[in-house]
């Protein structure tokens, strides 16, 4: 990680803060969206378009549509708009209880076919082997450690059915490492990426960068990993 982000955070309460951060946003689409909820659609569209490739992709980079993960679903934005339409059950994970009481509400009759509400941090889930065809990571990772996010990154690979992918959808960088006081995250370059993909032992399979977002926002990276 790069020298400078490491020196302002504060590794005792880098977990703690987020938490506290997270506690105090209201449980809506804005809230998720940091007051950006009029993105929602076209995230959604730029997601189904990634996805769609490996749904109908050749055989060798095909994925199953059985079983998904939301990774920081917060109240189910994506699981509902993204995941379910596509999945026959999905589960959330997430480590604020008041947006997982509120995904049983917004998700409506979908919610039908949610598998489990995980109230966890990413850094403390295991999945369990050959769980899930993908495990969709959307604007968490950026709460990890370098050392957890490898950590994860690993677990989630062995949590992949035959087939299956991971796909993460993250702010990207200029360069090097930014961190964020006041929601205690980074937003890490695509070169760190890379340094932590290749250290979890896992390959980017394909990358997209999401359009028609506001300019003055980061930009915005889709990343398949196996
Ligand atoms: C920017 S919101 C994104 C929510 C959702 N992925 C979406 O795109 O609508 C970040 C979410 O990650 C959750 N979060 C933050 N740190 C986390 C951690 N260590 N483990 C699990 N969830 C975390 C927050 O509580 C919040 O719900």
């Amino acid at each position: 990680m790069a020298e400078e982000a490491k020196e302002t955070m504060n590794q005792n309460t880098f977990y703690s803060d987020a938490k506290e951060y997270w506690k105090k946003i209201p449980a809506t689409v804005d809230g998720m969206l940091g007051g950006y909820g009029s993105i929602s659609s076209n995230d959604i569209i730029g997601s189904q378009k990634f996805l769609k490739f490996f749904l109908h992709a050749p055989w060798a980079q095909r994925m199953q549509n059985r079983k998904a993960l939301d990774c920081g679903a917060g109240i189910g934005r994506v699981s509902k708009h993204l995941l379910l339409p596509i999945f026959q059950s999905v589960d959330l994970l997430e480590q604020e209880k008041s947006f997982l009481d509120e995904a049983k509400t917004y998700l409506g009759d979908t919610a039908d076919r949610v598998g489990k509400y995980i109230h966890k941090g990413l850094q403390d889930f295991t999945p369990s082997s050959a769980e899930y065809d993908l495990i969709w990571c959307q604007w968490v990772l950026g709460h990890l450690s370098d050392d957890h996010l490898v950590s994860f990154l690993k677990r989630c690979k062995e949590g992949l059915m035959d087939g299956g992918l991971i796909c993460i959808k993250e702010n990207i960088a200029k360069d090097g490492v930014i961190f964020d006081d006041q929601d205690s995250s980074f937003t890490r370059s695509y070169n760190e990426m890379q340094k932590i993909f290749k250290l979890a032992d896992v390959t980017v399979v394909k990358e997209y960068t999401q359009r028609n977002f506001p300019l003055e926002l980061y930009t915005v990276k889709m990343i398949a990993l196996r």
